[in-house]
C-alpha cells in the first residue's frame, strides 16, 4: 500500500466497518517499520480490491484491518491477503499471528476457521461503538508458511 491508493482505500473502508480507520491512520501504519500494509490489485493494477493491515513485532504477528471491496467479495481476495500477511509474518520470525473479530461478524470468523485459526478467548463489550464483543483468534506460524 502507498498514499496513492489511499483514496480507493478509504472508499472500501467506508462501506465495510462502521466505525473506518482514518486517511491519518493507515498514512500512519505507511511510516511504521514493523507495519505490512498490503493491497490486492483487480485486474493487472487497474485498482484495489482489497487490502490488510499487519504488524510483526516480538515475534508475533497481529493482523489489524482486513477489507475487500464490496464487488469483488466471494472470490478468494481475502483468502490472498491473509495468506500473504502469514507468510510475511513467517518471514520475519513470527510464532503466531492474532487477531479481534466482531462477534457477529460471520463471514470474517468462517475466512479465519478456514485458516486454521483457533479461539483464543473473547473481550466483553470491546467495541465501544456496537457494544459487540471481540473473539480473539490466533494461528500458529509454521516454517512452511514463509514460502
Ligand atoms: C470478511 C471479508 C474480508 C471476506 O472477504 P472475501 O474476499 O469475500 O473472502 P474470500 O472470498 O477470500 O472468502 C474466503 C472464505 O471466507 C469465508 N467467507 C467470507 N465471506 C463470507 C460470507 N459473507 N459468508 C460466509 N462465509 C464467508 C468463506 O469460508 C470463504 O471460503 P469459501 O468461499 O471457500 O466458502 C469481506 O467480507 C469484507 O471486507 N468484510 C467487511 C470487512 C470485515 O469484516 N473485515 C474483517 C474484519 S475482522
Amino acid at each position: 500500500m502507498s498514499e496513492s491508493d489511499l483514496d480507493a482505500v478509504l472508499a472500501i473502508e467506508a462501506v465495510s466497518f462502521p466505525t473506518p480507520w482514518s486517511r491519518g491512520m493507515f498514512s500512519e501504519e505507511l511510516g511504521r517499520d514493523y507495519s505490512d500494509a498490503i493491497v490486492a490489485d483487480q485486474d493487472a493494477g487497474c485498482g484495489i480490491a482489497g487490502y490488510a493491515v499487519c504488524w510483526c513485532v516480538a515475534g508475533e504477528s497481529h493482523l489489524l484491518n482486513i477489507a475487500v471491496a464490496e464487488g469483488f467479495r466471494g472470490r478468494g481476495v481475502a483468502c490472498s491477503l491473509l495468506i500473504e500477511c502469514i507468510r510475511r509474518g513467517a518471514q520475519s520470525g513470527a510464532d503466531h499471528i492474532h487477531l479481534e473479530v466482531r462477534a457477529g461478524n460471520e463471514g470474517a470468523i468462517r475466512l479465519y476457521r478456514g485458516h486454521d485459526f483457533v479461539f483464543m478467548g473473547i473481550r466483553k463489550g470491546y467495541y465501544t461503538d456496537t457494544g459487540e464483543d471481540a473473539i480473539l483468534l490466533s494461528r500458529e506460524i509454521r516454517e512452511q508458511d514463509a514460502k
